[in-house]
């Protein structure tokens, strides 16, 4: 009797598919994954793998930019369920009113947002590199940045440059608690704060590191001697700890006590292994973006690409 892993590398082998994962999916996930990564990473390996099938095992936004990238393949998504509310605190409609009402600014995007807006968007960046991206246009240039809010609030203190946010907003970074943060560090004064840029502006003062979830795995492998409180998503803590296993990592606290006493995205962690295993052999459900959307969305994806050559991986 074959384990479900053993199922999976079968048929990606028969089927010539590969399984590209988030650092946020259940550990069961990572480990039967080609490639795990963040946005940036896994948006580059889409864009260039000879698969015929790509299982993206994320959520929904990034297996569409995945359709965008490489449209001749198929792309399935375990769960069609896997979206994300930053994604969602953007509707396309509203936010061509928003663009329509501000004419001569550059649109930047961040990744997690719809096919659509991205059709609406001069260039797209994660929080991988933001910065870079926004320090490439003009300074004379106004800017609209959507949809995060927090990350675009980091990124005006960062660079200096004033920009029009969109008011959206992650629910998962949303929910780490100042109090119990610095309570936590409190009882814990030798761990540094590493946090995502999606978190609160108060949360991001008190981070020795802020950067995309590739970014702060690569600073704990380049701090190993030191011990981190780590503000993301807890699925992060599988692959970090597997890096750095000598290395005490703490998850930051969340305001509700939940489960874990973190974070977790809900959306991620609708796909199982079970559903991974299911969407391989049905096929099914499939990404599709309609070809004007994605020829729209496709330009100002690859001008992040350019910029970003020799970032991520
Ligand atoms: P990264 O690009 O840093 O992996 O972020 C993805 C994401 O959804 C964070 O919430
Ligand atoms: Fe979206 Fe937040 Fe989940 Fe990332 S963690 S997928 S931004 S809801």
């Amino acid at each position: 009797m074959m384990t479900i892993q053993e199922k999976i590398k079968k048929l990606k082998t028969e089927k010539n598919a590969v399984i590209l994962a988030h650092y946020y999916q259940e550990e069961a996930i990572q480990d039967v994954a080609d490639y795990v990564g963040d946005s940036l990473g896994l948006s580059q390996v889409a864009a260039k793998t000879d698969a015929d099938i790509i299982v993206f095992a994320g959520v929904h936004f990034m297996a569409e930019t995945a359709k965008i990238l490489s449209p001749n393949k198929m792309v399935v998504l375990p769960d069609l369920e896997a979206g994300c509310s930053l994604a969602d605190s953007c509707p396309p409609q509203e936010f061509k009113k928003f663009v329509d009402a501000h004419p001569n600014h550059t649109v930047i995007t961040y990744v997690n947002c719809s096919a659509e807006v991205k059709a609406l968007t001069d260039i797209v960046c994660t929080s991988s590199n933001a910065l870079k991206i926004v320090n490439s246009i003009p300074k004379e240039t106004p800017i609209i940045f959507a949809p995060d809010r927090n990350l675009g609030k980091y990124i005006m203190k960062e660079t200096g440059r004033e920009m029009l946010l969109w008011d959206g907003s992650c629910v998962v970074h949303e929910a780490f608690s100042l109090e119990k943060l610095i309570k936590l560090h409190q009882e814990n004064p030798e761990h540094v704060i590493i946090a995502h840029p999606e978190s609160e502006e108060h949360i991001l003062n008190v981070a020795t590191y802020v950067g995309s979830t590739a970014g702060m795995i690569n600073y704990v492998k380049k701090h190993q001697d030191q011990k981190f409180i780590v503000a993301t998503e807890a699925g992060i803590l599988y692959k970090m700890q597997q890096e750095v296993p000598h290395t005490e990592l703490i998850p930051a606290p969340a305001k509700e006590d939940n489960t874990c006493a973190c974070s977790e995205c809900a959306f991620m962690k609708v796909n199982t292994l079970q559903k991974l295993y299911d969407c391989l052999k049905n096929e099914s459900p499939q990404i599709e973006v309609s070809k004007k959307i994605r020829e729209k969305a496709l330009v100002p994806i690859n001008r992040m690409l350019a910029l970003s050559e020799n970032l991520s991986k």
